[in-house]
This record gives C-alpha cells, structure tokens and sequence, in this order.
C-alpha cells in the first residue's frame, strides 16, 4: 500500500493536496499541530472524499513523536513536507522561531526519512526565492538566480532547499521535488475546505473576500505607482486546487522512478500575471458584489511584478494550471459565503 505522510496536512494548501491524494486512491497520514490550523478541516475532507485520513497531532521538529509516527505506519513511501510558519511581517519580527521551526523540522524529517529508508520527499517552496527577477528573467523559470531573501521566512525557503541539495549529496537513496508556488489562492468547489486565515488576512485574496462579506470595511491596494500597466502590483495567481494536483504528479513521478535527477525543482503557475486591480475588477464582475477599495502607500517588501514560466512544471511533470481566474475568484467567494453562512 502506498501511504504518503503529508505535514502540515490540516492547512490550507495541504488539505487540498490531502483531498487530491486520497481521490487517486493513497492512504494518507497527516501530522500536524495545528498551530494555524483547525482539526475542524479534517470533516471537511472527509466529507469530500468519504474517508478520514489518519491524523496524528504532532510537532515536526519532535524527533520522538515523529520517530513514532514513523514506526506506526512502516508503509509510508513518501513525504510531502508542508508544516511551517508562513507569515513573512511575523518572521521579520520573530526571526528564530521561524528559523527554528521552518528549518529544524525539515531536518528532522530528512534525518527519520534517512532512518527509516523512506526515500521521496516534496518540499513546498516559494517564488520568494528569486526576489525580484530582472527583466530579461519575466516571466521567471527556473534557472533564474534567487536572490537575497527579503525576510527570514524568505530566507527559510532557501536555507531548506539547500539543505535538500545536501542531503542529497550525502544520501544516495533521497529524491526530492521542490515546487515553487507562486500565489496560491481560491478553495474547493465542493466549498467544504478552503482557506482559514488568522485575524486580519496579510494576503490578498482573504482580504478580499472578508471585504465583499462585509467583516472589512475596504480592501487597501498597496501601491498604484509601480512601473506595471495599471501601476499595481503583479502576481501569478494560481488555483489551490491546480497546485495540490501538482503534488500528486511530483510525488507519482518518483515512486515509479521517472525523475532524471535526484533533486527535480519546478515553477508552480500558470504563466500570467495580473494586477491587484485586475484581480479586484474581474472579483466584483464574476461575483456581483461591489468592493470597496482605497490606493494606500507601498508595503515594505513588496516585490513589483513577477510570474511564472511553467513550461518545465507543463512539459515534464505534465501539469498546468488552467483553471480560469473567473472560476478561481468564483470558488474563493463560495468558501468565504460558507464560512459565513451568507445565503443569495
Ligand atoms: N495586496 C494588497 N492589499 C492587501 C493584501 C495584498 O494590495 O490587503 C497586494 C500586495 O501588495 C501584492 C499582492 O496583493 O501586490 C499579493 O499580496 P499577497 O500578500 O497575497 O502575496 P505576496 O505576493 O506578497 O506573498 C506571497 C506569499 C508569501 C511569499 C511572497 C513572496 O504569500 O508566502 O509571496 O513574494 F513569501
């Protein structure tokens, strides 16, 4: 039996990706502590697919409690390595519990994979790993130079690819895919799962929604000064649920041997870029709901424009993102009405 453990599995993009493994047949074990996550999502996907996947509440960086998971289920032939801090403002305030906890459980990980002959891991990383490509780099594919990272979670990022290339180096029998999302957003159609932001969302997507629903009284649009068509930022936007099935053909590409080499690295988009203000116009055209919005300053850190080549991601992992950005703004709302219980 094939059972892929997937840390981090009760959030937001690895519930998706739990929801895509388990409809294609693979026993799932999630471990997770939920310190952003709620135990509530596991209903959610069990509702989805008509079984519940094994759950263990667990801290990846605990070498015990890992070792056990481990030791529990001897029919784990894969990871896929979701658990970490993600918010990039807490990790320029908190920067050791983000290197603590981002690096120490990809080695914790790596070491028991080691131990216990488990030989294929996904890692999920960042398009935050090339800053702000130049010019000639957009859109940015993968043999573009990362950058300096611009935040220790950006920096995390590139500390555990790293430490993939490696460990790899040092371990014959390890296969890794790293994925480099661009910027995951939308839910289910099911509306059954999606995503559960913390307090006031950083991202854009959430505050949107939360907008439309009422609980925000107006989305702020960092920026219409960028050397960018309508002056907004630009960003590759990409269907979580797309994403999640990316998962599923990296980790099937290693199990039945296809990766030409030890560490593969793909770009995760759809190979177009939109504005903040084309997100915004084409949410209010597909929803009907108006949203009030206001030009405020520049966030720090912003980066101007980027999106992805996915040509590698489209030709050798035979995957693409081709859900319409309609029907993507169409599910994120669906969700936030359902978390809401808000009724047309
Ligand atoms: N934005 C707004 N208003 C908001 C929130 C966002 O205008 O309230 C804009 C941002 O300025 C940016 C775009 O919407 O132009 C997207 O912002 P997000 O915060 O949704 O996404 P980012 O591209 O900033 O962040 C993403 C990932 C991070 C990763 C980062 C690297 O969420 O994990 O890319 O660039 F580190």
């Amino acid at each position: 039996m094939n059972r892929i453990l997937v840390t981090g599995g009760v959030g937001y993009i690895g519930s998706h990706t739990v929801v895509e493994l388990m409809e294609q047949g693979y026993e799932v074990v999630i471990v997770d502590n939920l310190s952003n996550s709620n135990i509530s999502v596991l209903d959610g996907i069990e509702a989805i697919v008509s079984r519940r996947p094994d759950f263990v509440n667990a801290d990846c960086c605990d070498y015990v409690a890992m070792d056990n998971v481990f030791r529990s289920f001897p029919d784990i032939c894969g990871v896929i390595h979701f658990a970490a801090s993600k918010a990039v403002g807490e990790s320029v305030e908190q920067p050791l519990r983000y290197y603590r906890n981002n690096t120490l459980s990809l080695i914790t990980l790596l070491q028991l994979m080691q131990e216990h002959d488990v030989r294929h891991l996904v890692f999920s990383s960042s398009c935050t790993v090339y800053g702000q490509p130049d010019a000639e780099h957009l859109p940015v594919d993968e043999s573009a130079p990362r950058k300096k990272a611009l935040s220790p979670y950006g920096n995390t990022k590139q500390i555990n690819e790293d430490i993939i290339m490696d460990q790899a180096h040092a371990c014959a029998s390890l296969q890794a895919t790293i994925l480099r999302y661009f910027n995951p957003i939308g839910a289910h159609p099911s509306a059954l799962i999606g995503e559960l932001p913390n307090g006031v969302p950083n991202n854009l997507l959430p505050f949107v929604t939360q907008t439309a629903a009422g609980l925000r009284k107006e989305l702020r649009v960092f920026g219409d000064d960028y050397n960018t068509p309508d002056g907004s930022c630009i960003r590759d936007y990409i269907y979580v649920v797309d994403l999640a099935k990316a998962h599923v053909k990296a980790i099937e590409r290693m199990l039945s041997g296809k990766a030409e080499e030890q560490v593969e690295i793909f770009n995760l988009g759809t190979g177009r870029g939109l504005s903040v203000l084309e997100i915004v116009r084409t949410f209010e055209e597909v929803t009907g709901q108006s949203l009030p919005y206001t030009i405020v300053g520049r966030r720090e850190g912003d980066i101007e424009q980027v999106w992805a080549d996915p040509h590698k991601a489209n030709t050798v992992l035979e995957w693409r993102a081709d859900t319409p950005i309609r029907d993507v703004l169409l599910s994120a709302w669906r969700w936030e009405k359902h978390l809401r219980n808000i009724k047309e």
